[in-house]
């Protein structure tokens, strides 16, 4: 396994690899690995063959009162992980390496990342793309995989490859839980031990809206309805949203017909942790959980 912090590294050996007719899969990370994030490496060997990991905690994509200073960071661990899954490139860059000047040009996906997650982190998917783009120009990646837990920021990935044409497949992968259902999260590290036991609400409340949808119920209130109601029967949850969009236009749904996202984030005590259910009526199934 290559580790590098170097952006002019991972050009000459993506060229090299390119050359010998390697396709190229890169997952894109924040570090402090987990299982989510090595579901995503086997994903990507499934799909090329050539697998690179960036770990980089990206500044730009925090607000001035979020977690940046305090994000969870080992490298050492992750590189262990990392070469336990048989990566063959990790790219762990500083904060000057990516960002050696003032950053006069970003890119910014309008609209759907207004809402959910977007309405209360101003500026968070802003630099989330900024980021992913530097990534894609650095890697050209053939693929890219990303995870189902970050639902909006797949979707809002997934458009901007549409609208700027990067010749890169999005591959999205299904959400990793502990065994008691909480999502994986490199967050979950800052809950104490009552607050892991609250957390549980968070998917406890998406099961419930799952048993709704399989009673046929496809009114989009009453599912939010009972979402909210779960949650807000924990008295350490504090509820920021519970919405339900269509999964690729993230559009607030009044009726489901074909697929829906059921979306919610709450403070359990200062952490922020979002969860969600994605429903296909083809299936008559939640998907991914189980797929
Ligand atoms: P990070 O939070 O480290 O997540 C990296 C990738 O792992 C994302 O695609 C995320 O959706 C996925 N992931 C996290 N938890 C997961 C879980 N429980 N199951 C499945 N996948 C999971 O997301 C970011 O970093 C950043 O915003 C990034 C895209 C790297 C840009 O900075």
């Amino acid at each position: 396994m290559i580790v590098t912090d170097k952006i002019s590294d991972i050009r000459n050996i993506i060229k090299e690899q390119k050359l010998s007719g390697k396709k190229i899969g890169l997952v894109p990370t924040m570090g402090y690995l987990h299982e989510g994030h090595l579901s995503l490496v086997r994903i990507s060997k499934k799909h090329s063959d050539f697998v690179a990991v960036s770990i980089f905690v990206n500044p730009i994509q925090f607000g001035p009162n979020e977690d940046f200073d305090r994000y969870p960071r080992d490298l050492e661990r992750d590189l262990k992980l990392l070469e336990k899954e048989g990566c063959d490139l990790v790219f762990a860059p500083s904060v000057e390496e990516m960002y050696p000047s003032e950053l006069l040009t970003t890119v910014n996906v309008d609209k759907i990342t207004d809402k959910l997650c977007g309405a209360f982190r101003p500026g968070h998917f802003k630099g989330v793309t900024t980021v992913v783009a530097k990534l894609f120009n650095i890697f050209t990646p053939d693929i890219a995989v990303f995870g189902q837990k970050d639902a909006q920021q797949v979707a809002v990935i997934k458009k901007m490859v549409e609208d700027l044409n990067f010749p890169v497949e999005i591959i999205k992968a299904p959400i990793v839980r502990e065994v008691d259902g909480l999502a994986m999260s490199s967050r979950n590290v800052y809950l104490n031990s009552e607050e892991r036991k609250a957390a549980l609400i968070l998917s406890k409340s998406l099961k419930e809206a799952e048993k709704l949808l399989l009673n046929g119920e496809r009114n989009a209130n009453t599912i939010i309805k009972k979402v909210n109601e779960v949650l807000n029967s924990e008295p350490l949850c504090k509820v920021q949203y519970v919405s339900c969009v269509h999964p690729d236009t993230l559009e607030d749904l009044t009726y489901i017909k074909d697929k829906a996202l059921i979306a919610i984030a709450c403070f359990i005590g200062t952490t922020r942790l979002i969860d969600n259910i994605l429903w296909e009526e083809k299936y008559n199934a939640k998907v991914y959980d189980e797929i």
